[in-house]
C-alpha cells in the first residue's frame, strides 16, 4: 500500500496526539472506534507516514520527530509510544509565529539558521504540508504555504490565521494539481460544533437566542498564546457561530481562560439563554471536558487522507466538498448535516 508522506510545520502538542495516533492504529491495524472513517479512498490511518518536519524550538530542531514530541513544553495525555521516525525536525523560519509573551515562558528560540524549507520539502519527497504553527503566524502560514507550492505539496492549515479562506490561494495550488484545506481544524467533538448545532436546533425550533457564552480554559502553550493572539481564533469561532442567527438573535461570545496549570485537558462551557413559545424562557448549560489535542488529531487524520486522494484522483477542485467537515472556517460554509453528506460523497466516490 502506498504511503501518505506528510512534513510537519510545529512540533507542538497536537502533532505529538497526530504522531501517537497514527502510532495506536499502526499497532492495532484492527482497530476503528474513535475513527470518523477508518478507509479514505483506499487509505487507513497507519498509511499517514512523517517524512519531515519544522520548529523553532532549540529544544525539538536537531531531534528525530518522535523524540521531539516529548519534550516541554508539549502537554497531551499520551495515546501510545510512537513509532520511531527517520525524520528530523529542521530549523524553521519564525516569521511573526511566535508572539513576545509565548518567546518569554513557552517558545526558547534556536539560533540555528532557517532551513530552506521547499528543499527540504522535495529532498523529504513530502505529498502534504500540515500546518501547525501557534495561532496568529499570518507571515508564517504564508511562507510554509508558498514553500509548499514551490516544493509541489498540497497544503493543510489547521489554524484559525486565514488562508484557503483568501482569495486566490485555493486557486493557485488547484492550478498546479494540488490541495489546499483550511483553516482552522475542527475537534472530533468539539466547542464550536456542539454549540452550533445547539443554535441550529433552536433556530429550527423557532426560539429566538438571547445569550449565547462559550468560556474555553485550558493549560496548555496554546491556551497561553490566545491570551494575547485570540482574535483570529474567536473570529473563526464566532462566524462558524453565526451563520443560522438572525438580526433579532444575539451575537454569540466566545471567550479563553489560560488557568496557568500545565494541561492538555480542556473544559468548556456553553450557555444559551432563548425565548420560547410565548416569549417564556429556557436557559440551556452544557459542558465538555476533553483532551485538545486528541480532539484535533482524530480529524487531522481524515484531512490528511481526503486531501491526499484528492490529488491522486485529480479532483482538486472537490476540496471544498472536504472542507466543512473538517474546518471551522471553510471556504464554503454549509450546515453540518451537509458537510457530512458531501464528505461522504468523496468518500463514496473513492470505492467506484
Ligand atoms: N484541537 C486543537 O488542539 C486545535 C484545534 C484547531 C486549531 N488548532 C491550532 O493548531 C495549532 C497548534 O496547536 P498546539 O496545541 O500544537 O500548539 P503548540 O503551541 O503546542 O505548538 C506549536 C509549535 O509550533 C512551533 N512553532 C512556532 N513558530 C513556528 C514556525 N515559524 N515554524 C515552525 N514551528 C513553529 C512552536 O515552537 C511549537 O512547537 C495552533 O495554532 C492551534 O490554534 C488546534
Amino acid at each position: 500500500m502506498k504511503k501518505i508522506n506528510v512534513a510537519i510545520v510545529g512540533v507542538g502538542s497536537f502533532t505529538k496526539a497526530l504522531v501517537e495516533g497514527v502510532a495506536f492504529y499502526t499497532k492495532n491495524p484492527n482497530e476503528h472506534r474513535g475513527l470518523m472513517n477508518p478507509f479514505i479512498g483506499p487509505y487507513q490511518v497507519q498509511d499517514i507516514n512523517f517524512v519531515a518536519a519544522f520548529d523553532v524550538d532549540e529544544r525539538k530542531v536537531g531531534k528525530k520527530l518522535h523524540e521531539a514530541i516529548s519534550v516541554k513544553p508539549n502537554i497531551t495525555k499520551q495515546i501510545t509510544e510512537s513509532l520511531t521516525y527517520d525524520a528530523v525536525v529542521h530549523r524553521g523560519p519564525t516569521l511573526d509565529s511566535v508572539s513576545k509573551a509565548m518567546k518569554e515562558s513557552f517558545v526558547q528560540e534556536s539560533t540555528t539558521p532557517a532551513t530552506d524549507v521547499a528543499t527540504v520539502l522535495r529532498e523529504s519527497k513530502a505529498d502534504l504540508v500540515v500546518n501547525l504553527v501557534p495561532s496568529g503566524g499570518e507571515q508564517a502560514t504564508l511562507a510554509y504555504a508558498q514553500a509548499a507550492l514551490d516544493a509541489g505539496c498540497g497544503f493543510i492549515n489547521c489554524i484559525p490565521t486565514p488562508l484557503a479562506t483568501l482569495s486566490d490561494w485555493t486557486q493557485r495550488f488547484e492550478a498546479k494539481g494540488l490541495v489546499l484545506l483550511g483553516d482552522d481544524i475542527k475537534s472530533q467533538l468539539g466547542a464550536t460544533m456542539l454549540n452550533r448545532i445547539l443554535l441550529e436546533f433552536l433556530k429550527i425550533r423557532g426560539i429566538r437566542v438571547l445569550k449565547s457564552e462559550q468560556e474555553n480554559r485550558g493549560g496548555n502553550a496554546d491556551h497561553f498564546n490566545l491570551l494575547d493572539r485570540a482574535a483570529s481564533k474567536e473570529k473563526s469561532k464566532r462566524e462558524a457561530l453565526t451563520q443560522f442567527l438572525t438580526e433579532d438573535d444575539v451575537k454569540p461570545k466566545v471567550n479563553f481562560i489560560y488557568t496557568g496549570v500545565p494541561s492538555g485537558h480542556k473544559r468548556v462551557t456553553i450557555d444559551i439563554e432563548g425565548e420560547m413559545f410565548g416569549r417564556v424562557p429556557i436557559t440551556i448549560h452544557s459542558v465538555i471536558e476533553d483532551e485538545i489535542s486528541v480532539n484535533g488529531a482524530g480529524v487531522l487524520v481524515d484531512a490528511i487522507r481526503v486531501a491526499k486522494f484528492l490529488m491522486d484522483s485529480n479532483r482538486q477542485s472537490d476540496a471544498w466538498k472536504a472542507s466543512p467537515f473538517l474546518m471551522k472556517s471553510p471556504t464554503r460554509p454549509v450546515s453540518d448535516g451537509k458537510a457530512f453528506d458531501l464528505f461522504q460523497e468523496i468518500i463514496k466516490v473513492s470505492h467506484d
